[in-house]
Parts: structure tokens; C-alpha cells; sequence
């Protein structure tokens, strides 16, 4: 009790309902960045505040289908992690909670943009820049360094990408080319790219840990997930596309209507600490934190020497677009034979 009186501060206990805290011992959390920063997260706030944490890890768009699902009786609290853009469109479709936490002044412009766009039902944890993750023992000569390279036939069944329905990595992927090319021209690169991808895999960050190991050549993730893999010492090689790229807004919501709707809120105010947010690094992830006190991991990609394009948050997390997007993916390259 002590402890959770200094964490949240005297005036935020005052605005809770009498009783809080005795209610306040359990947490669903719906996990959405890697395993390890998912248990690391949630051992960390049960140290700090004795509030039990009942996590499941699972990638974006399907955590994005689940909380629609149980939307009618939800049984999550918190959702934590993954690419904004589900976030956004769950926020447009009221299935999480509006909050305007204390702690938004601590935190980046662009994770504050997130806030308002979502008419505060989101908000940004960190951001990172998409690209890809080459396996240098199986490239020796001409590394691929844009977009275009992974059209080339020497690639042909080499390369892994998430699948956009489930992955938000994937989501990003094809949000990014389709603001860099045009639509028609995104869906034109890829059908071509489909010839050179072995497997479409549900998480985002699972093509890297194949090339890792040699599985596959190529993986495109989130540059950070690229760096994971060489700092443990896989012979992979990240690439920031000379075309230009994409980023997430790693995003964090409170799931309207969840069982534990205090401790959410506990959690969410801390979530978005200094303090909280350094914990990302010690689990090997590399993403740049949204509160300007956190220290950026020294291994994170800098977003200023990447070309990164205006991505537009607003438009590509509606409803409208990122439906209609995964439709077209889904009769276009999802279906086509392999
Ligand atoms: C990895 C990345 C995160 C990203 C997440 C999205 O964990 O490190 O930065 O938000 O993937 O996961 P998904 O499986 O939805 O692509």
C-alpha cells in the first residue's frame, strides 16, 4: 500500500472511488510487444504495486479482433504495446476507454498526437522505424539496400514478412508502401515481392528470428528487431530502405468496459513513467521511449538519420482505410497460390 501511495501520488488517490485499492489486486493485460519485455513489464508493476498481472502476449491485429470479440463482455484491461494504427481504429470504434493520464507532459510530441487523435482512448509508448534484417553469411556480394532489391530473383523464396492481418508490422509494411507508391503501385510491388516470400507468419517480429538462424535470408520487421537479433549476435545486418520508410507509434489503451478498470489505470499512469519505460532495453528491446526522461537504448536505430516518411496516423488507423486495405491484401496477395 505504501509503495502504491508514492507511485501514483496524493492527489490522483483522492480522485479514486473509496474501496479502490482492495479491489485493485488483479490486471488483465493484453501484451503486444516481444515475450520477454512482456514478462519483464509485468514482474516489474507487481513488484512495485503487489497488483497481479495475468498477461497474454499476442501480435496487433489479432489483439485488435479479440477486444472487438469480447467487446459484448470484455476481459481485458489494458492493452499494451503493438503498432498504433489498430489502436487508433479501436479507439474510432469505442471498444477502449477515453483517459487523459497525468503523465502526458512527460511524454514525445508524437506520442501526444496519438492522444488527440484518438480523442484520448490511446496513447504512444515508443516509437520505431520498419526497414529490414539480412543474414550476412548469406549475403556476401551487393547487399540489398532499398525497397526495389527485394524484388530481385536471387531472393526468391528467401524472404519472410508477417501477415497484415495479424501483424501490425506487416500492417505498417503495407501502410508504408502504399503512402510511398500509391495503392496500385504498392499492390503491384507486392505481387512481385510475393514470388521471393517463403511465409507469411502471424507475428510481426518472427521473420528476423528466421533469418537469424538462417531459416530465411531476409526478414522485414521493425529495424530495432533487426538490432535485437545482431546485438545476441546473429550475423544480421539491418537495413533502413533508401526509398524512404515507415514507423509505428507503439500505442497503449484502456479496454472499455474490463474487469479491473482501477488498476488499469495504475498501470497506464505508470506505463508511461521514465522509470517504467527503461525497462524495454533490459529485455533486449530497442524501440525509442515516448517519455523525454527515459534514456533512448544506445542500440536504438536514430529516427533522424533514417528517411522516414510523414506517415499519416490518422488516415491509415481508420476504420475505413485499414479495413478496406486488408481486404484488397487478402484478395490480392493473400490468395494468390504460392
Ligand atoms: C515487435 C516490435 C514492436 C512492435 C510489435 C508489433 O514486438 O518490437 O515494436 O510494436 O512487434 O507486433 P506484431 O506481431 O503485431 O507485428
Amino acid at each position: 500500500m505504501t509503495r502504491r501511495f508514492t507511485l501514483i501520488g496524493a492527489a490522483a488517490l483522492a480522485l479514486l472511488p473509496a474501496g479502490a485499492f482492495a479491489q485493485a489486486n488483479e490486471l488483465v493485460l493484453y501484451c503486444t510487444v516481444g515475450e520477454e519485455w512482456c514478462r519483464a513489464q509485468s514482474e516489474a508493476f507487481t513488484r512495485e504495486t503487489g497488483i497481479k498481472v495475468l498477461m497474454t502476449r499476442k501480435s496487433s491485429g489479432e489483439t485488435f479482433a479479440q477486444i472487438k470479440a469480447e467487446a459484448a463482455q470484455p476481459r481485458g484491461d489494458v492493452w499494451w504495446g503493438g503498432t498504433g494504427d489498430p489502436h487508433l481504429q479501436a479507439a474510432q470504434e469505442g471498444l477502449t476507454e477515453e483517459y487523459r493520464s497525468p503523465m502526458l507532459t512527460e511524454l514525445q510530441p508524437w506520442a501526444v498526437a496519438q492522444a488527440e487523435t484518438s480523442g484520448y482512448r490511446t496513447v504512444g509508448i515508443y516509437a520505431g522505424a520498419l526497414g529490414y534484417g539480412y543474414n550476412s553469411t548469406r549475403v556476401t556480394e551487393n547487399p540489398p539496400s532499398c525497397w526495389k532489391d527485394l524484388l530481385d530473383p536471387r531472393f526468391k523464396d528467401e524472404i519472410q514478412v508477417a501477415n497484415p492481418n495479424s501483424s501490425g508490422t506487416a500492417y505498417t509494411m503495407l501502410a508504408t508502401l502504399v503512402q510511398l507508391m500509391g495503392e496500385d503501385e504498392a499492390f503491384a510491388y507486392l505481387k512481385a515481392l510475393h514470388a521471393n516470400v517463403s511465409q507469411y507468419t502471424k507475428s510481426g517480429s518472427a521473420p528476423i528470428r528466421a533469418a537469424a538462424t538462417g531459416e530465411t535470408t531476409i526478414g522485414i520487421v521493425f529495424m530495432h528487431d533487426a538490432v535485437a537479433q545482431a546485438v545476441e549476435g546473429a550475423p544480421i545486418v539491418t537495413v533502413a530502405p533508401c526509398e524512404g520508410t515507415g514507423y509505428e507509434v507503439g500505442s497503449m489503451s484502456l479496454i472499455k468496459g474490463g474487469p479491473n478498470p482501477e488498476a488499469a489505470r495504475i498501470w497506464y499512469d505508470w506505463a508511461l513513467t521514465a522509470k517504467a519505460q527503461e525497462i524495454g532495453a533490459t529485455a533486449k528491446s530497442f524501440q525509442v521511449p515516448s517519455n523525454v526522461n527515459a534514456a533512448t537504448p544506445p542500440e536504438a536505430p536514430k529516427l533522424a538519420d533514417i528517411k522516414l516518411i510523414d506517415y499519416d496516423f490518422a488516415k491509415y488507423g481508420s476504420s475505413e482505410v485499414r479495413t478496406a486495405l486488408l481486404a484488397r491484401w487478402d484478395a490480392e496477395i493473400g490468395a494468390l497460390p504460392k
